[in-house]
């Protein structure tokens, strides 16, 4: 049984989130999911506890539930860190390391094998910074599941849709 860690970060997609968390639960994987603060605004933790079957965190500052911090907890209990969605502005904290919320700060501490499926508006996800961004985690080892091109939330059509659930699924066997 695989431990994975699944982030769910603030995107307008952060609800097809819960496709993939029910993805990995029927697969027999153990999923924790840690969402940002961000990602609150979109969807809420009780629907990730209730698919994932585990408690859902998001505040870095919480009394952990044993006495090591939960970021590290989390860290070095994943087998697997997916986030999806990433968004623009988690991946940039990635790049360079930042760990100012409990995603970042696991996403730091982890030897695990990272998957990031980013997610955003055209413009976003064309911007040289962003580009720059995901060239830097992929030459570090990251995977990362390219968006789809399609109609997108802001009503604009192009590239930085979520893949469907099964395809990010797909690409976290075998790692
Ligand atoms: C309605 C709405 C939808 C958004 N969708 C996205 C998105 O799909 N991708 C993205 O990179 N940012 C999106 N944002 C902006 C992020 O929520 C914002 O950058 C936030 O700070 C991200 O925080 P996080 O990376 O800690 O989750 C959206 C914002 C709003 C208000």
């Amino acid at each position: 049984m695989r431990k994975i860690v699944l982030g769910v970060t603030g995107s307008i997609a952060a609800y097809k989130a819960a496709e993939l968390v029910r993805l990995f639960v029927k697969n027999g994987d153990e999923v924790h999911v840690v969402m940002t603060p961000a990602a609150c605004e979109f969807v809420t933790p009780l629907t990730f506890q209730t698919l994932s079957r585990n408690p859902v965190e998001v505040e870095q500052f919480a009394p952990p539930a044993q006495w090591m911090p939960e970021h590290i907890s989390l860290a070095d209990c994943a087998d697997l860190v997916v986030i999806a969605p990433a968004t623009a502005n988690t991946i940039a904290k990635i790049r360079y390391g930042i760990a100012d919320n409990l995603l970042t700060a696991t996403v730091l501490a982890t030897k695990a094998p990272i998957v990031v499926a980013p997610v955003m508006n055209t413009g976003m996800l064309e911007n040289p910074v962003t580009q720059e961004n995901i060239a830097a985690l992929k030459a570090r080892g990251v995977k990362i599941v390219d968006p789809d091109s399609g109609e997108l939330a802001c009503g604009a059509t192009g590239k930085g849709r979520m893949p469907e659930a099964s395809e990010i699924f797909e690409s976290c066997l075998g790692l």
